[in-house]
């Protein structure tokens, strides 16, 4: 590139932290090509997309065979910064693909034990007080490890079904006092308007406490993919609750054994009997830099990052280590630590050159720690699929490549 040569240069002490590189102040003064000519007007398309720069920033999907509806594709966590997630990178988890629904056609049927059974229109619900709360959403089945983890596997393939961002909606707490509730309602069945029909069953602790119908994401409407015009979201809880389309709500006494709350997300354990109603994610952490299917280049100064989160509360400490879990130190946290909700953590580090084994570990403000995998396989077995919440072990070889521990 004519008039812009660059020099790297190693080892530039700047206080306590040495830095990796620098460049020849000088090539600096040259204008680089964009300088030279008159950039594009106003963004076109009028609805931005990022730079063709960034165009493998992108959610990966793994489509189901034989039903390529009931599909997921999964958040880029390493290419990601603070704790965010895009609406365009929303993790997905569909159990018949994603509806076109038309928001004028739209209702929400708030019935069962209540004393008026009630029809909203999305108007009628964008006219309540509404709330904006940022909150994380991970599918139970995240992290596919019990089994057979792979070595060639990124944060995107141990982490991807997890995303963060700010819903805004109606407390359901609102809707529920609008019917009015009757005293032996206990649970809650959400309904989606797919072609699933995908159904759950709510305690209703949770309808009353901090669930919400959302109709916005990220400061715009919900996507389609996220269950546009209208979405149940139920912070701290398996994703697949977050009931998306949502077109029913009917109260009853007892749970309603949909199918995908006997069939499917039950957690089988190694006697045989399977958990039901597991609804809670626990306290989970993962390093997304350096992470697997990352290369470091040079030894010397090298920021561990990752996000750690928990479906009971705020993350109090998430602690750090290099040597695969025999010593640990106590990363900073991004500030406002919220509760269900991502959390990014920081620690400096100065590689060696040598192999390493970057694991980090969270614990929550109910005091809970994230386990090994040992601790949790030997309590859980290997025939679940759902809530592996155990300490990420990410391998650096001699030469800085970056797989996952298997
Ligand atoms: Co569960």
């Amino acid at each position: 590139m004519a008039g812009f040569s660059v020099t790297r240069r190693r080892g530039i002490l700047a206080g306590a932290v040495t830095l990796l590189s620098g460049q020849r102040a000088g090539a600096q003064e040259d204008a680089p090509p964009w300088m030279r000519q008159q950039g594009s007007p106003v963004t076109s398309p009028p609805y931005g997309v990022p730079s063709k720069f960034e165009q493998n920033v992108i959610r990966r999907a793994r489509v189901a065979v034989k039903f390529p509806s009931a599909s997921s594709s999964g958040t880029p966590l390493q290419d990601l910064h603070g704790i965010i997630t895009p609406n365009g990178l929303h993790y997905e988890r569909h159990h018949a693909g994603v509806p076109g629904v038309d928001p004028a056609e739209h209702r929400l049927l708030i019935h069962g034990l209540v004393d008026r059974p009630l029809i909203f229109t999305i108007d009628d619900i964008l006219r309540f007080p509404s709330v904006s709360q940022i909150h994380f959403l991970e599918c139970s089945g995240n992290t596919p490890e019990f089994r057979d983890p792979k070595p060639d596997w990124t944060p995107q393939d141990t982490h991807g079904l997890l995303s963060c961002c700010e819903w805004t909606g109606v407390p359901l707490s609102t809707l529920l006092a609008e019917v009015g509730v009757q005293p032996s309602a206990r649970w809650v069945l959400a309904e989606g308007a797919d072609a699933a029909a995908m159904s759950r069953s709510v305690p209703i602790e949770k309808a009353w406490d901090d669930a919400i119908v959302a109709y916005a994401q990220n400061g715009e409407r919900l996507r389609p993919e996220q269950g546009y015009p209208l979405r149940l979201f139920l912070p701290g809880f398996e994703g697949n609750m977050s009931i998306k389309w949502l077109r029913r709500l009917k109260l009853g006494d007892q749970p309603f054994q949909t199918r995908e709350e006997t069939s499917k997300y039950t957690d089988l354990m190694p006697d045989g009997k399977a958990r039901q109603f597991t609804f809670i994610m626990e306290a989970k952490s993962v390093i997304t830099r350096p992470a697997g299917g990352q290369q470091l280049r040079d030894p010397g100064f090298h920021e561990i990052t990752g996000l750690a989160w928990s479906g009971r509360g705020r993350i109090r400490r998430v602690e750090v280590s290099t040597d695969g879990g025999t010593s640990w130190r106590t990363a900073s946290l991004q500030e406002p630590v919220l509760p269900k909700c991502l959390t990014r953590f920081r620690l400096p580090w100065t590689w060696d050159g040598g192999p390493a084994a970057l694991r980090s570990r969270a614990i929550d403000d109910t005091g809970y720690v994230q386990p090994p995998r040992e601790a949790l396989v030997d309590v859980r077995g290997i025939n679940s699929g759902y809530h592996f919440n155990a300490q990420q072990t990410w391998q650096v070889a001699q030469g800085g490549a970056v797989s996952n521990a298997v």
